[in-house]
């Protein structure tokens, strides 16, 4: 499947990297406001083809994105230290007035696939501009999150994180919400699991698992000034299941009718994402308190995302 990826920065660079190791596209196109920083990064990315997969990988404009089964949305700002994903908000609701509509004219049928952060009320906004029905604009939204949580709860376990189900739900960053009622392994809740490891989880390892999957990229930015091969990674991942009509269940973001009872807000859920975008959603079984969590949450996207259409 041809994909077109808009923003050349780290982000869908990596993006683009991952789905040549993974096989995930088989033609990448991309394009970026910086011409030839998108030519750039395309010809060395090119260069890796020969000890991956064959997938072509070129650079150009909005016109050549024709085509395309997926186009990401990688364009705008990143957080800097100290910034929240949701500061970025008036500054990349521009780029996206102007980027949406050219993407549509020269791939129409494409799924749109936001990383831009605040990454769900982007996906609001791309949904709004794009007239698009709502399955078609997929945010990543929690993907990384829960790639995050699934890591550090193996690492504790002892048991590889493709192992391990759990899942972040609402917003992709601080109100997220770590579903640890939901979460097991072969099966079994991962409290008596981890008993059975002989590795217990105390309420100080829950709280240290917790502060790692929500700070995580504040972390990581301190250090670099970006993070890119984990949403790049996940990019591929999701790409790979739109390509592949996979109905991959993965928790990622789309408008929802409504979700506890906050109306017509975009948040991550698990999601079945199969070639014509998200086919379906599943809703948790929620405590009481992730309950209340993903409430706040939610409220939190649809005041920023209704401040942004006012
Ligand atoms: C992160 C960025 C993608 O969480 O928001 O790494």
């Amino acid at each position: 499947m041809k994909v077109g990826i808009v923003g050349a920065g780290f982000v869908g660079s990596t993006a683009a990297f991952a789905m040549v190791t993974t096989g995930a596209a088989s033609e990448i196109v991309l394009v970026d406001a910086n011409a030839a920083l998108a030519q750039s990064q395309a010809q060395d990315i090119a260069h890796a083809v020969p000890f991956t997969h064959a997938v072509t990988v070129q650079a150009g404009p909005y016109e050549a994105l024709a085509g395309a089964g997926v186009v990401v949305l990688s364009a705008g700002v990143g957080q800097k230290p100290g910034e929240t994903r949701l500061d970025l908000l008036e500054r990349n609701a521009r780029v996206f007035a102007a980027v949406i509509p050219a993407v549509l004219a020269a791939a129409p049928d494409a799924v749109l696939l936001i990383a831009t952060n605040p990454v769900d009320v982007m996906t609001q906004i791309a949904t709004r501009i794009s007239g698009l029905p709502p399955h078609r604009v997929i945010g990543s939204g929690t993907v990384l999150d829960t790639a995050r949580f699934r890591a550090l709860l193996g690492a504790r376990l002892g048991v590889t994180p493709k192992s391990v189900h759990a899942h972040v739900v609402g917003e992709h960053g601080d109100s997220e919400v770590l579903l640890w009622s939901g979460a097991t392994v072969a099966g079994v809740p991962v409290d008596r699991a981890a008993a059975q490891l002989g590795r217990p989880l105390s309420a100080e390892d829950r709280a240290a698992i917790d502060e790692g999957v929500r700070r995580a990229a504040y972390r990581i930015i301190a250090g670099k000034g970006h993070t890119a091969f984990g949403i790049g990674g996940g990019l591929a991942r999701l790409v790979a299941a739109i390509a592949g009509d996979e109905n991959l269940v993965a928790t990622c973001a789309v408008l929802n009718d409504q979700v506890v009872g906050v109306p017509q807000v975009v948040l991550s859920l698990p999601r079945v994402i199969g070639a014509r975008g998200v086919v379906d959603t599943i809703l948790p079984d929620l405590s009481a308190d992730e309950e209340t969590a993903l409430r706040r949450s939610a409220t939190i996207l649809k005041e920023a995302a209704d401040g942004v259409e006012q």
